[in-house]
């Protein structure tokens, strides 16, 4: 089976190799397939099936066939030893997986980003020793996969800590300029040790003083970032860490990591850009690591009243309006109200009124979080209209009703230059005839600030757990 087919760099160039070669290709075929239907959630899970088993089928076919330079493959301990980590590495991801609640799904990925990132960091830092001396493009990827990597994996440990509020905002003024100078300096340390002529086994003092940099430097960049900026600065890790893996691919000249990793950092760029454009931000800053609130700031408004609303009378006046549009935040997935609210979207449609749902870019703590939600429970896709198509239409709404969304529909991102979320386009539901307001009590949102659209004239507050007010709304419709 092995027969010798050609040379290539004067090596020999087998029908093994070829194999391998095409199996990276169609691996990389099953990767972009995959992407594509994973840009639909009705396809979604195929889409995730097709990219596993593409990534399946390179690592089989990597265990059989693949060659040092001295053309031997792997030996039959290390394929026991690598079939060992992979056995408990796929457990305790199966474990983690199916015991995460929904609303830990962002601090799960960012875990899996993590994990992304210090394996690519630690590939780097393996092989560094290995580089020839002078080979410019072997050290400067080995260089650009430790610094990457090892930020996307501090980085996104912090961000795991934020997520899961285990670690809060820290931001000072001078932390912009600690930040300039621990990137400079890591910029400078990776030049010199790609331009150096001396042997890698001379510098391995300073390939382990640039992980430390990169790694603190990765926690400093997410440690100020906080108010509503947290979902621009975890797509960017998730592209880092794609980027991380390319880097690590490049350093063994392995096909499948590299398209695989180029993919990964590609869409995640494209989501930081449009991640950046929702939040109305710049991706400089989020480099820097200086932009987003505390939380605490804003102006002192004289707050109105709060008005609350009766059951009886939210159930009329939904009952009787031509148009309503649901509002889903955060606190829908927090309820797991996705079904009830589709059962309250179904009834009224029955009666002939107007349902749609306006979905923010930044709703919930993950990119898609609500398209993920509200198709979990079957709602029609076309059902589900993003800002800037429905923002104009806001007027002409009957009812704008606000189910566990906060951040998202303050008219402080207007009004308010002193606020962290300052500048951030929001759905305009201030702009809707009627609103009604669902959530537990006076809790804050993310950004942790105050909500002035409570105290809006033609806000009514329900308060109660999302799917418990809900399903008595049903019911009172019901009824009548
Ligand atoms: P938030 O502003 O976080 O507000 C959620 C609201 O839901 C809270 O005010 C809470 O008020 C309410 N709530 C919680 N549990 C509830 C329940 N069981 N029933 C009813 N209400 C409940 O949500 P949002 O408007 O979706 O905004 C998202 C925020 O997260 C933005 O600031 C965004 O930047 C940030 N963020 C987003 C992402 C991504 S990628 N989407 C990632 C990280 C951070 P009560 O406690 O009074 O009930």
């Amino acid at each position: 089976m092995d027969k010798i087919l050609g040379t290539i760099n004067g090596m020999d160039f087998t029908m093994g190799d070829s194999l391998l070669e095409l199996s990276y290709l169609i691996a990389a075929l099953l990767f972009v397939y995959g992407l594509k239907l994973l840009s639909h959630p009705a396809t979604a899970r195929r889409g995730n099936l097709w990219a596993a088993g593409g990534m399946g089928l390179a690592m089989i076919t990597t265990l059989l066939l693949h060659k040092n330079a001295q053309g031997v493959g792997i030996s039959l301990l290390n394929i026991w030893i690598i079939l060992a980590f992979i056995g408990v590495g796929s457990v305790i991801g199966w474990i983690i997986a199916r015991r995460v609640k929904m609303t830990a799904m962002p601090q799960l990925v960012s875990l899996f980003n993590a994990s992304g990132g210090a394996a690519s960091m630690l590939v780097a830092l393996l092989e560094y020793p290995n580089a020839k001396a002078g080979d410019i493009s072997s050290i400067l990827v080995t260089v650009l996969g430790l610094i990457i990597g090892s930020i996307a994996f501090s980085g996104s440990m912090i961000a795991y800590g934020k997520l899961d509020g285990k670690v809060g905002d820290i931001k000072k003024p001078f932390m912009t300029y600690v930040n300039l100078l621990l990137l400079l300096v890591t910029l400078a340390l990776g030049a010199y040790i790609v331009v150096s002529p001396n042997p890698p086994t001379d510098l391995i003092w300073a390939i382990y003083a640039l992980m430390g940099i990169s790694l603190v430097y990765g926690v400093m960049f997410v440690f100020p970032i906080g108010g509503a900026d947290m979902p621009v600065v975890i797509s960017l890790l998730n592209a880092l860490t794609g980027v991380a893996a390319a880097m690590a691919g490049f350093i063994y000249g392995n096909q499948a990591m590299i398209l695989g990793g180029i993919l990964v950092g590609a869409a995640g760029m494209i989501l930081t850009m449009l991640m950046c454009k929702a939040m109305n931000r710049s991706l400089l800053n989020v480099i820097i690591g200086s932009f987003g609130g505390g939380g605490a700031a804003g102006i002192e408004h004289e707050q109105g009243t709060i008005k609350e609303v009766q059951l009886s009378d939210a159930a009329v006046l939904l009952s009787y309006s031509q148009k309503i549009v649901i509002i889903p935040g955060y606190g829908l997935a927090v309820a797991q109200a996705q079904h009830i609210v589709h059962e309250l979207d179904s009834l009224l449609e029955g009666k002939g009124i107007e349902v749609k749902y306006a979905i923010h870019p930044v709703a919930g703590r993950m990119p898609g979080h609500m398209n993920v939600l509200l198709a979990e429970a079957d709602v029609p896709y076309e059902k589900l209209i993003e800002m800037d198509a429905i923002n104009p239409d806001m007027p002409n709404v009957d009812v704008a009703i606000v189910i566990g969304a906060n951040d998202v529909v303050n008219p402080a991102a207007y009004d308010d230059p002193s606020s962290p979320i300052y500048g951030m386009p929001i759905i305009d539901a201030h702009l809707a005839k009627n609103i009604i307001i669902m959530k537990r009590g006076m809790g804050k949102g993310y950004a942790g600030i105050e909500n002035y659209l409570f105290f809006n004239d033609k806000t009514r507050m329900l308060f109660g757990d999302a799917k418990s007010s809900l399903q008595k709304l049903v019911n009172e419709i019901k009824s009548m």
